[in-house]
């Protein structure tokens, strides 16, 4: 399974009209290779620490390499490396608690629910703690500011009460790179004052059920030092916030919930030497980038719905949403992203998608076959459903022939879709997908002449929010 990579089909959007002509893409190989060349040496521009031009600042492109450093490292130092703490910090925390709730928003929150949602058991946390092979529950906050939601947790974390038995312990990962998000620092100090009496004021056991992801310098790092935190981990240097679902920010939380980080690592290493090898017509994010780009400028398709079957991949979505967003939306350009979830969304959005504006492109995420025993539908002495006739048909059979369906009629109507094929949900497809959404990214920013990093637009709500707080 580990050599299986993700694939790219863009054949539903080679339509007649609305669409693209065949030799469309080959036609813009020669700018899309220059992208990538761009991308690839901003990375080695970063890794040098060369001068950054100025129309490159940001430079953060340390995104990019990031898997293939964390495990050379790993097979260098093994238990000291940064990957090993991880790993033993995570299987501490599994030893000590029944549940760890996850601090962070943004890119310091989306990554770590996608790698829950796609990867997890799909009712993880009620799941008895056998059933998790010994693994926490995982709860997010700090995510918004939303008192009756943080009360809720509150109440299942049992209101500062003394946890006596590990079911009613818990522990915090507070994720923030800048250490100043006011949404994830009050979350932190309302759950730090419960988790302080929980452990009965013992200040050495409080410090070791707080576990800090942030960067070398801060509110939150200066925090984690006076706690006297043994366990703190960076969000590297040159690494954005969206950027760095790869880092201990996403690696952290999937080790907490018993995932194979070593695997997630490894799909994106073999994503980036796929990038950076493969031409045109074969290469999964030039193929993506170029077709999304064509798109945009020559149909006006400047919505792009990433369209997940199955219930698992939505955050992941949502992850990409964020992506794109804060990445490309500059200069009143970037398209839009949309995340759907079908057949769910079949049945509310369908209608607009099919009959709506001409403003959008579907790409399908489709994962060839699921990780459980099909279920069949069977047959019945109550047939009043109608559904003996589909006895021998099992979930994935229909919704494969849902999505089959779907692109069909939308290519009845010169609506563009294409298809992402993923053989599986698992850590190593699931590394492949976020680097090669990470790349394709980057890509187009070079592609456009949209600096891809840094995020001036987010910057606005947070001074104003500030002042109007301070100034009370
Ligand atoms: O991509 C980004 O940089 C942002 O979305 C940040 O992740 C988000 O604002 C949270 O920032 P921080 O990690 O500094 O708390």
């Amino acid at each position: 399974m580990a050599s299986e990579l993700i694939s790219y089909d863009p054949g539903g959007a080679l339509l007649p009209e609305h669409g693209l002509a065949a030799g469309d893409l080959a036609n813009l190989a020669g700018k899309l290779d220059a992208a990538r060349s761009e991308v690839l040496a901003d990375d080695r521009l970063w890794a040098d620490g060369g001068d950054v031009p100025p129309h490159k600042q940001p430079l953060d492109a340390g995104f990019m390499e990031l898997p293939e450093r964390l495990l050379a490292e790993y097979r260098a130092e093994g238990q000291r490396s940064q990957l090993g703490r991880i790993q033993s910090t995570a299987d501490r925390l599994a030893a000590e608690v029944d549940r760890v709730v996850i601090l962070g928003i943004g890119g310091s929150y989306m990554g770590a629910r996608a790698l829950l949602e796609a990867l997890c058991h799909p009712y993880y946390n009620e799941l008895s703690r056998s059933a998790r092979d010994g693994r926490p529950r995982i709860s997010f906050e700090g995510n918004n500011v939303d008192n009756d939601s943080l009360q809720g947790l509150i109440d299942l974390l049992g209101r500062g009460k003394t946890a006596n038995s590990v079911d009613d312990r818990w522990a915090i990962t507070v994720i923030s790179k800048s250490g100043g998000t006011l949404e994830t620092a009050a979350a932190f100090r309302i759950l730090l004052a419960q988790l302080r009496s929980a452990c009965g004021g013992d200040a050495g056991k409080l410090a070791q059920l707080v576990v800090p992801v942030t960067g070398d310098s801060g509110k939150l790092f200066d925090l984690a030092g006076a706690l006297g935190c043994p366990d703190v981990f960076p969000v590297p240097d040159g690494v954005g916030g969206r950027y760095s679902v790869l880092s201990a920010v996403g690696l952290l939380p999937a080790a907490i919930m018993g995932l194979n980080i070593v695997e997630l690592l490894e799909g994106a290493v073999a994503m980036n030497e796929h990038f950076r090898a493969a031409p045109v017509g074969q290469n999964v994010v030039l193929d993506y980038t170029g077709i999304c780009h064509l798109l945009e400028t020559r149909r006006g398709c400047d919505i792009r719905l990433l369209s997940t079957w199955g219930k698992r991949l939505e955050a992941v979505g949502l992850w990409y949403d964020q992506l794109l967003s804060e990445s490309l939306g500059k200069a009143e350009r970037g398209a839009m992203p949309l995340t759907v979830v079908n057949t769910r969304d079949l049945h509310s959005r369908g209608q607009q998608h099919q009959q709506g504006k001409r403003d959008k492109l579907v790409t399908n995420v489709l994962v060839a076959r699921p990780n459980r025993e099909p279920l069949a539908v069977s047959s019945s002495n109550f047939n009043q459903d109608g559904l003996n006739e589909l006895a021998d048909k099992t979930l994935p059979d229909i919704l494969a022939a849902a999505a089959q369906g779907t692109n069909q009629a939308y290519r009845d109507d010169n609506r563009p879709t294409t298809n992402l094929h993923l053989p599986a949900l698992c850590e190593h497809v699931l590394g492949q997908v976020f680097q090669m959404l990470m790349l394709a990214t980057v890509t187009e920013g070079r592609l456009v002449g949209i600096n891809p990093y840094g995020q001036p637009g987010v910057e606005a709500y947070k001074r104003n929010m500030n002042a109007i707080l301070r100034s009370r």
